[in-house]
């Protein structure tokens, strides 16, 4: 109980002032509950709308594969430059202190490797994913797959439900099979899916045509850097994603495979909040990696 003595009435109403009542500033997301927006604006940044999420997952698939042998090594010294983390449970548990602070985008299916077939997965317990307080949780949505795209459609729709009641945003991660075009009538099937299911995000790949994709997606769209290219190509790949409506990127392989990780990811920021074209942003990669 407050103590009750020199209780004071209010009396400043800001009266004749309208209250406060903006929209949120992340495409599709303004009727979403208080908890999702809060979590969504860890991982996009108010400031700019966008987001420089680093992608470290691979492993739950792939083992350790080159770049990503050792997390503490490989990622850890670079978090710090990323807005977002994306990694799965045992690396985020084992590997990341969580003294740095950073969002996770907890990848939240699993079942696969790259010894059998993919996309097998099943998604893992929400609990699990408060329990490490993501910020968002990432499934993976095996579209034109008949083998998988049923299940996968699944998966994210249930993550979405829980998701929602939960307040933990869900990211659709549209997998490529071999056999699909890399093209935008594939990502825009692909990622519009995803939202109509309910992601809150998706994660897809850039193509040519690729303002068709982000413009028919009803959510944020954040691309995957895919196969490692040289430094000044990822770049312009990030310039061009972003001048077409991404909201940010979801990069792994082409920041910790780099010749000097630190520089790159700064780089890859300068572009996606700063506004740096892709020559400028490789000039600020060779200056901080001279300096290393
Ligand atoms: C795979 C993923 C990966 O995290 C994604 O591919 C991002 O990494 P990269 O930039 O290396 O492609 O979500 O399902």
């Amino acid at each position: 109980m407050a103590d009750l003595d020199d209780i004071r009435d209010g009396k400043d109403f800001g009266l004749g002032q309208a209250a406060e009542n903006d929209g949120f500033y992340l495409k599709g997301s303004n009727n979403l509950d208080w908890g999702m927006k809060d979590r969504l604006s860890r991982i996009f940044r108010p400031e700019t709308g966008r987001t420089v999420m680093l992608a470290f997952d691979h492993g739950f698939i792939m083992g350790p594969t080159s770049g990503l042998e050792r997390i503490d090594l490989n990622i850890v010294p670079i978090a710090q430059y990323a807005d977002c983390l994306m990694g799965a449970r045992g690396v985020i548990r084992s590997s990341i202190p969580p003294t740095l602070k950073k969002p996770v985008c907890l990848r939240a299916d699993a079942g696969s490797s790259i010894l059998t077939e993919l996309n097998h997965n099943v998604i893992i317990d929400i609990e699990d994913a408060v329990r490490i307080n993501a910020s968002a949780v990432a499934v993976m949505v095996g579209i034109g797959d008949e083998a998988t795209e049923a299940k996968t459609v699944a998966n994210l729709y249930r993550a979405a439900d829980t998701g929602n009641k939960y307040g933990v945003p869900v990211m659709g991660v549209t997998a490529v099979g071999k056999q699909m075009a890399r093209d935008s009538k594939y990502f825009g099937l692909a990622s519009r899916i995803c939202a109509e299911n309910g992601a809150h995000i998706v994660k897809t790949y850039f193509c040519d045509g690729f303002e068709k994709v982000t413009a028919s997606c009803p959510v944020p769209i954040v691309i995957a850097g895919g196969k490692k290219l040289p430094e000044m190509e990822a770049l312009e790949l990030c310039y061009k994603a972003i001048d077409q409506g991404a909201a940010g990127v979801d990069m792994g392989r082409n920041v910790f495979q780099s010749d000097a990780p630190a520089a790159m990811i700064q780089a890859v920021s300068g572009v996606v909040h700063d506004g740096l074209k892709p020559e400028q942003a490789f000039e600020l990669y060779n200056t901080l990696k001279s300096q290393k």
